[in-house]
């Protein structure tokens, strides 16, 4: 029987989600559909309870990830302790959930580093996209130090995962990180970059997880200074990838969902 799956936000329009999976589908010949919906805050606890019974799975996006776990019957631990929710897929005849942003993190970096243990880490931002990106990065063994503009939130993560924070970027020139990660938004849609030039050197690992456009200046800027990049692009294949698993208990190429991602 045909399968039903959707990516739900609010807004959603320019999910990539939708495309990503269908390329799934029609690689390995699954008889499934996926859609985007539309839905607000004060109407998920009605889409679960009611309209959730037509379908196989969900992607989770802004801004229901901190709340859906409400509505579903088991949260996995990585979803617990990143306190997010991005994957809701059916068990025997449980509701579950999952976070799979950090294992698409994790996944993006691996294209440029082998092993994160005693890596120094400059991360920029710390909102959801960076929670998991910490998470993933401590696991694996490395240093953290988290930079934001509100520092409280970058002593939030602090708190419950680990790492230092930044209180001032000036204090940091001349320090030397082997991988910077961009986890806000500055860049997306604009030609700015949350950080100077100069903090970059040649061989350093330079991701940016803003894929609009996949040039980021800050990408830009690392590039130039001979730094490796890696674009946004790979973190939402590599998480889809997982969903897709999830679900489908099946490992599809990346290499279908990265040209996918760039049909739209
Ligand atoms: P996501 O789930 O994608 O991480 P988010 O939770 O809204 O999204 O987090 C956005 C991040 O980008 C935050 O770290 C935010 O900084 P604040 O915590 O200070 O709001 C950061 N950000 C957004 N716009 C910014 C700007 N103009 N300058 C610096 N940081 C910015």
């Amino acid at each position: 029987m045909k399968k039903n799956y959707a990516v739900i936000g609010d807004p959603i329009d320019h999910s990539k989600s939708p495309v990503l999976h269908q390329a799934g589908f029609v690689e390995l010949e699954i008889d499934a559909s996926f859609t985007a919906v539309a839905v607000r805050p004060e109407n998920l606890e009605t889409f679960m309870r009611t309209d959730f019974v037509g379908y196989s799975g969900l992607a989770v996006t802004l801004p229901h990830k901190e709340t859906i776990g409400h509505y579903l019957d088991g949260v996995s631990a990585v979803a617990q302790q990143i306190g997010a929710v991005n994957t809701v897929y059916r068990e025997a005849d449980r509701i579950l959930g999952t976070n799979t942003d950090c294992v698409g993190a994790l996944r993006a970096l691996e294209t440029e580093v082998s092993d994160l243990r005693d890596q120094s880490v400059l991360v920029l931002g710390a909102g959801g996209a960076s929670r998991a990106l910490v998470f993933a990065l401590l696991k694996g063994g490395a240093r953290v130090m988290i930079y934001n503009r509100t520092i409280e939130k970058a002593e939030k993560i602090v708190h419950d995962f680990g790492g230092t924070v930044c209180p001032d970027l000036e204090a940091l020139r001349g320090e030397h990180f082997d991988i910077i990660c961009n986890t806000t938004s500055v860049g997306l849609k604009k030609w700015e970059s949350p950080l100077p030039a100069d903090f970059f050197v040649p061989d350093q690992v330079v991701f940016d997880m803003v894929y609009d456009p996949l040039e980021t200046r800050f990408l830009s800027e690392a590039n130039a200074a001979g730094a490796r990049t890696i674009t946004g692009d790979k973190m939402l294949v590599y998480q889809a990838l997982e969903q897709f698993r999830i679900w489908h208990h099946r490992d599809l190429a990346p290499e279908v969902m990265e040209a996918a991602f760039f049909i739209i």
